[in-house]
């Protein structure tokens, strides 16, 4: 008989590429030898004596215990997405949110210091500028592409580097290695935000970051399903920093979920690499007519930081943003006629999904912070985000060009 991948580690060898990875890793088959991953929505478990029970609370034994520590198919998610990040441990969250929040809980206490890029998904923001300024943490904002802010704030002792790159929804790109450098020398752990990037198309672990974060209704998901998220890191900083919040706050997956999203994870690149072609093609579409003020775009030559994208992303994302011309009523007017005139996006605050959605970024996700705040990021009241999904590339040109006209 031939040789067969079975155990974790050859699973995750260097040997197989990623779209293999997607489809084989963290298979835990049962007794009944089911093809397809079995979904186990359980939340306990069950011992065959008092003397079992006793032992695995001791630690002596490793096996699930109740289901908001672990459950048999959240780890085969876990393990699949490991093994593409090529993380030593994956921790599901019930969502992107509960992913970002935990990363940064538990590796802070009253007087920690955060240093944070400004341009980040609203929520995120609230986080760091409102609720954890509450319990005593300081955090400080730099503009994330001026690497001489990071710099500056970096040359003091700091606990927690938290950034987004691209960021939601101006697609600002920071230099994580540069970035990660200066995280070490100041003390402090670098938790990336890779939602935008996907983990197919850039690597933080990999430029130096400890910490990978990514919300799972993304891409991940990417036919708006179910909502979920996911911690990344080395196994010993999982135990040391994460996994006692986690165990007593619970910020679990559901094992429902988890199956929707290791099934999932078998299409990601299939689907992702074909909406970033066509992200691609509508940018340089979008950035030739003549209602448009601006396009940004990762990808496209007219993005500031076109070169760091090259130098650090494997391909650009699905995600684009650009700027209604004002015709005189306010940009905000011109945006809400344009989506209004849409016959195929919806309008949508989700993104990374198959159906193309599009938001105006001031009036919904990024509504919370002060308008002085959205303009430092560069969120103008005309500034649209398409999430390009998977239709034809020409009807969403045509519904485009209709929108504009
Ligand atoms: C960059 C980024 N991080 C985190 C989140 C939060 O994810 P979730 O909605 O799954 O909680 C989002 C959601 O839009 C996001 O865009």
């Amino acid at each position: 008989m031939g040789k067969r991948y079975t155990t974790d580690t050859q699973m995750n060898s260097k040997e197989l590429s990623s779209q293999t990875k997607l489809i084989r890793s963290g298979i835990a088959r049962s007794s009944f030898d089911e093809t397809s991953e079995g979904m186990f929505l359980t939340s306990g478990f069950v011992y065959s004596s008092a003397e079992e029970a006793e032992a695995t609370f001791l630690g002596q034994r490793e096996r699930y215990i109740y289901s908001r520590y672990g459950n048999p198919t959240v780890s085969m998610f876990e393990k699949r997405l490991a093994a593409l990040e090529g993380a030593e441990h994956c921790q599901a969250t019930a969502s992107g949110m509960s992913a970002v929040y935990t990363s940064l809980i538990g590796l802070l206490q009253s007087g920690s210091r955060v240093v944070a890029s400004r341009a980040l998904f609203g929520s995120c923001f609230v986080i760091l500028s409102d609720l954890l300024p509450r319990f005593g943490v300081k955090v400080d904002f730099v503009d994330g592409p001026d690497i001489l802010a990071w710099d500056k704030a970096l040359s003091t002792p700091c606990d927690v580097v938290f950034l987004e790159s691209p960021s939601n929804p101006t697609l600002e790109l920071i230099d994580i290695a540069h970035v990660s450098g200066l995280a070490k020398q100041a003390g402090a752990k670098l938790v990336v935000d890779n939602v935008f990037a996907t983990p197919l198309y850039q690597k933080p672990l990999e430029l130096g970051a400890d910490v990978v974060v990514y919300s799972a209704t993304k891409h991940i998901d990417g036919q708006g399903r179910v909502l979920g998220g996911a911690i990344l890191c080395a196994e010993d900083l999982f135990r040391e920093a994460y996994q006692p919040y986690i165990r007593h706050t619970g910020p679990s997956m559901s094992p429902f979920n988890a199956w929707v999203l290791t099934k999932s994870l078998e299409t990601l690149s299939l689907r992702v690499d074909a909406q970033s072609d066509a992200a691609m093609a509508l940018a340089d579409w979008l950035e030739k007519q003549p209602s448009v003020a601006s396009v940004r775009y990762p990808g496209h030559a007219s993005h500031p930081q076109h070169a760091l994208a090259k130098r650090q992303m494997k391909k650009f994302g699905t995600v684009l943003a650009f700027s209604v011309k004002d015709t005189g009523e306010g940009g905000k007017a011109a945006a809400f006629k344009m989506m209004n005139k849409l016959q195929l996006i919806d309008i949508s605050n989700n993104l990374g999904d198959s159906k193309s959605l599009i938001t105006h970024p001031a009036t919904t996700t990024h509504r919370a912070l002060s308008e002085e705040a959205r303009l430092a990021v560069g969120i103008d009241a005309g500034l649209v985000r398409l999430s390009v999904g998977l239709e034809h590339v020409d009807d969403l040109r045509s519904d485009l060009e209709r929108a504009l006209s």
